[in-house]
């Protein structure tokens, strides 16, 4: 991992110093870029409060060979992360990156992982089509997702989708007003329950499953849960969205108190390790998103870079389940924090 960091360093032009923690202090206000928003505040404390939960270690159990499979909608995947959705790379990092090239990064080195693979939006629809046409069958394990476009925007995307052979999609409502968007003239909204839930409905009728990405409170997690969504991800988009946010990892358990017997809890924010992956399990998350590593794994090795990166937090994965005796992601709980 390391010669892929240095050749990421190298790669990269402006947008991200490829520090050796990813943790929002160097890259603070960078938008366009990898940074939070303003002040960095909510990047910055999504990555301390994970780094504040302490394990429980358990080494007196059976639970030598640990099975971090996942199960969702009926798909299996290797372990309880998906590849987060990236929209605009060229834009954010300048440098010799595509978004296409990306995309196809994503969607290779996820697969060869055995994860989700996941594309981001921007206003442009045609963009949106290029990476539906260009994954192809591929699109069975690709979720894009969209922004909350005011008017027809989301159905005229999840029509799209639904075509190209996507089972999973997605919105981040968190993008009703992102600094990245703010400027370019993009139509997105706030999006309230009935909007929303109009939304999900039609995502239901063409067949797919559909997951609100941006909720950081419980309130919000039911009206998500309400409008129909098959899951909802606690996440702040990174920090990107709101200067002075609380932390993802502090927002999770009451967000799976309200609506983890409803629909599927994810969360992201943060998580660069299997131990970071382990305790938002261990507060209620299913599965984990995790972004900026893997885009710099992208732009240091391509597809093998971002499959690698994957591999090895699945190690540590592995490791630290042994470590806090979890046979399996049904024996993750709260017991295993400290
Ligand atoms: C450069 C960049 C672009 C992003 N674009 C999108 C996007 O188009 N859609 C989206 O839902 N989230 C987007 N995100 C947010 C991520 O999907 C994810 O929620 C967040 O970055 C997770 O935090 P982490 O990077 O600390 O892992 C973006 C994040 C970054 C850094």
């Amino acid at each position: 991992m390391r010669e892929i960091w240095k050749s990421a360093r190298e790669r990269i032009k402006g947008g991200c110093k490829v520090c050796p923690e990813c943790n929002g202090v160097a890259c603070a206000g960078w938008i366009p870029g990898m940074g939070g928003a303003g002040t960095g505040s909510s990047f910055k404390n999504n990555f301390k409060a994970l780094a504040q939960r302490h394990l429980v270690m358990r080494v007196l159990h059976d639970a030598n060979n640990p099975d971090c499979g996942l199960e969702l909608w009926g798909r299996k995947f290797s372990m309880p992360v998906l590849a987060a959705p990236v929209g605009s790379i060229v834009w954010h990092l300048k440098g010799e990156f595509s978004d296409n090239a990306y995309m196809e990064q994503v969607l290779e080195g996820s697969a060869a992982a055995g994860v989700l693979a996941t594309v981001g939006d921007t206003p442009d629809i045609d963009l949106f089509k290029s990476y539906l046409d260009q994954a192809g069958p591929r699109c069975s394990n690709l979720a894009p997702f969209m922004k909350p476009w005011a008017g027809d925007g989301a159905v005229r995307r999840l029509e799209l989708a639904a075509r190209a052979g996507c089972g999973i999609c997605g919105m981040d409502v968190d993008s009703c007003s992102l600094p990245a968007l703010r400027g370019t003239g993009a139509a997105v909204e706030s999006l309230n329950g009935r909007k929303l839930a109009a939304v999900i409905d039609r995502a239901h009728q063409l067949g797919m499953k559909f997951i609100v990405k941006g909720v950081m409170s419980a309130d919000e997690a039911v009206i998500a849960a309400e409008a129909g969504a098959d899951g909802v991800v606690v996440s702040n988009h990174g920090g990107r969205a709101l200067d002075h946010s609380r932390a993802t990892i502090d927002a999770l358990p009451e967000v799976a108190a309200a609506v983890g017997a409803r629909c599927v809890v994810l969360m992201d924010g943060g998580l660069r390790t299997g131990t970071d992956v382990l305790k938002a399990l261990a507060l209620g998350a299913k599965a984990t998103l995790i972004c900026r590593p893997v885009m710099i794994a992208g732009c240091g090795a391509g597809a093998e870079g971002i499959a690698k990166f994957f591999n090895t937090v699945r190690e540590d994965l592995l490791q630290v389940m042994q470590m806090t005796g979890c046979a399996n992601l049904a024996a993750v709980s709260g017991r295993i924090l400290g």
